[in-house]
């Protein structure tokens, strides 16, 4: 039976499968990971989509903003990502300051994300200011996901991390936004912090699935930080987040167990020893 299991043929999440999953109603899990050990729990518990986000530049490096991280970390935890992964669709964040109004560059930085890490397509913030680079990402055959409302990269623009387009005019305009997305080809939008009506109205208005954080639960799918998840992260605490485990606490706990062991002389013992 477990051998039967084991055989099981994996059946790999692409862009159609998303798609199709938005055109059947079923709603796409995604998470992100940086790392190899943590992708391939993520991947083996049977998430459609992994992000190697630049929330990296938070989580896994200590910024505060998601500015500094360069192209060659993202690269670095990419390709750490793709080895672990047997299933998920592998979406990577360009970084700051390698596409913003410069198609070429934003053509390049793809390339490069996408021959040296193996993986799937490439993910950027913002609307029609982006729009000719999705359009000449895609006709070097990579798919792009967008990203709309708090658009994390923009952080020095917004002033805060607040809820984006409450007022009409901000609404409007990513509406209008997402439309433009879909039309130029991207095969997802992010849509992050925005209220739950504007979200729905997003979703009933594209082709393409949109993937919700803190955008409620009428989108077509749902994305979170992992260590968010996980509670690793301890002072963030926005509305919108569900966290499954303590695992801050939980880690402390043990490392403390640890050092009391060794200091009390009863790590390692006569079985843990050669
Ligand atoms: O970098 C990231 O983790 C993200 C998600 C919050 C969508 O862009």
């Amino acid at each position: 039976m477990a051998k039967v299991a084991a055989e099981k043929e994996v059946k790999i999440v692409t862009t159609h499968v998303l798609q199709d999953m938005k055109f059947r109603g079923e709603k796409i899990s995604m998470l992100t990971a940086y790392d190899y050990s943590l992708a391939k729990i993520i991947d083996d518990a049977g998430i459609d989509v992994i992000l190697v986000g630049d929330s990296a530049s938070n989580v896994m490096a200590g910024h505060k903003t998601t500015l500094p991280i360069t192209l060659d970390h993202m690269i670095y935890h990419a390709s750490s990502v793709v080895r672990a992964v047997k299933r998920a669709l592998v979406v990577v964040d360009l970084p700051f300051g390698t596409y913003q109004g410069n198609s070429k560059e934003a053509l390049k930085s793809t390339i490069r994300i996408m021959k040296e890490s193996g993986a799937h397509a490439v993910k950027l913030e913002g609307g029609i200011e982006v729009k000719e680079s999705v359009e000449r990402i895609l006709s070097a055959g990579v798919p792009v996901m967008g990203h709309l409302g708090l658009t994390p990269q923009s952080i020095y623009k917004f002033g805060t991390y607040v809820v984006r387009a409450k007022e009409e005019e901000e609404a409007n305009t990513l509406l209008s936004d997402a439309r433009i997305l879909d039309e130029a080809g991207c095969f997802a939008t992010v849509l992050e912090k925005i209220p739950a009506i504007l979200a729905k109205k997003v979703t009933d208005n594209v082709s393409i699935p949109t993937i919700g954080i803190g955008a409620g639960g009428d989108v077509d799918g749902q994305v979170l930080v992992l260590h968010d998840l996980l509670g690793i992260t301890k002072e963030f605490q926005p509305r919108f987040l569900r966290r499954y485990m303590t695992l801050y606490d939980d880690i402390k706990s043990a490392v403390g167990l640890y050092i009391n062991d060794i200091k009390g002389k009863d790590f390692p013992n006569k079985k843990e020893q050669y």
